[in-house]
């Protein structure tokens, strides 16, 4: 199957009222343990890349791996998703690579660190939208910022989204999917206890679905961090400065309020970590490439599977008919479907 369209994905997904996992790649291992899981579990997945992956691995490099998973598992549906865009320049020339999905994320000027206000995110967000809507691309903004910081990505202040903008918001740029703050952040440290309502603000998101039912609501930062896995990691000679994450409780409630796409990456990376150190640990004489790069993949895939099953992807991958992006561009232009 060709790669399709988040919309797609996430029209299917509302439709049978689940969550679709947007899983952040940097590498082919990383992208096989995905797609293994998700022939395992029969799911839909979407592969996100942050600008940091795209300047890591090399556009053309990351592009031809996910064209690589499209074609050895063509029953499988795939998104390829920009996480993080931080300019309308970046979102395009994710499109011009063959990306089907982008995140404009004006909630932070191009730095990826300043907020910025809403007029300008509703300007910089509209400008994407014109752009990929017309080419059958599909569209997530952001409003609010998420805590903490990764790599340069984030305020490392949390401003919770504010429903009533959120409707604005949407009306004015006609997004396909709202990426909402309501108190996660990115990364292993989340919370400092397990999040209860006040520190993870759930409600943001059920007032937001009752104003936008016909918008999909997108959740950042929603690694779970499994202790277990943490401990592994530790138990292995590594070291994570870990808190709590969001519970799959939380998610699950979410997703029966219009959560559509939840977005993890640090719990990979703690698998993997946790795999590949194991490996050294209990094989120290390994100096082949491909006994770590087999643990990594294994890694990845742990944490898939677990998550395409809770998030109830699982068994999903043949609901489709993938729609082209002729087909998607021919769709907005007739303002059909649009949640705007
Ligand atoms: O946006 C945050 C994601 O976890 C991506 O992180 O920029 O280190 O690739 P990254
Ligand atoms: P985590 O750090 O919780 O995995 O969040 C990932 C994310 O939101 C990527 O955009
Ligand atoms: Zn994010």
């Amino acid at each position: 199957m060709p790669l399709v369209t988040m919309r797609q994905l996430l029209d299917e997904a509302a439709a049978g009222n689940y969550g679709v996992a947007a899983f952040n790649v940097n590498n082919m291992e990383q992208i096989q343990g995905i797609m293994e899981a998700a022939q395992e579990t029969q799911s839909p997945v979407i592969i996100q890349a942050s600008r940091g992956a795209r300047s890591y691995a090399g556009d053309r490099f990351l592009y031809h791996l996910m064209l690589a998973a499209a074609e050895t598992y063509p029953e499988i549906p795939v998104a390829l998703h920009q996480d993080h865009g931080n300019s309308p320049e970046t979102c395009i020339s994710a499109i011009e690579l063959g990306f089907t999905s982008v995140m404009m994320d004006g909630s932070l000027a191009e730095d990826g660190k300043t907020p910025l206000d809403f007029e300008d995110n509703v300007a910089v967000t509209r400008k994407v939208v014109e752009y990929a809507h017309e080419r059958g691309v599909t569209v997530e903004g952001e409003l609010g910022t998420l805590g903490g910081m990764e790599d340069g990505v984030g305020s490392g202040e949390i401003c919770l989204t504010d429903p009533e903008q959120a409707e604005e918001f949407v009306a004015r740029t006609g997004v396909d999917a709202l990426a909402v703050a309501i108190g996660t952040s990115h990364g292993a440290y989340k919370f400092s206890r397990e999040p209860d309502g006040d520190i993870l603000a759930m409600e943001i998101i059920e007032d937001i679905h009752r104003r936008l039912p016909d918008t999909h609501i997108v959740m950042h930062g929603s690694s779970s961090v499994p202790a277990d896995v943490v401990e592994r990691v530790k138990a292995a000679g590594g070291e994570v400065d870990a808190g709590f994450g969001v519970p799959i409780s939380a998610i699950q409630r979410g997703i029966q309020h219009g959560v559509r796409k939840v977005n993890i990456d640090t719990d990979g990376r703690l698998a993997i970590t946790a795999f590949m150190r194991e490996h050294y640990r209990d094989k120290p004489g390994d100096w082949d490439p491909r006994g770590p790069g087999k643990a990594a993949r294994a890694g990845q895939k742990f944490i898939c599977m677990q998550r395409m099953v809770e998030l109830g992807m699982a068994g999903h991958a043949q609901d489709y008919t993938p729609m082209t992006l002729e087909e998607m561009a021919a769709r907005y232009a007739a303002a059909v479907g649009s949640p705007a």
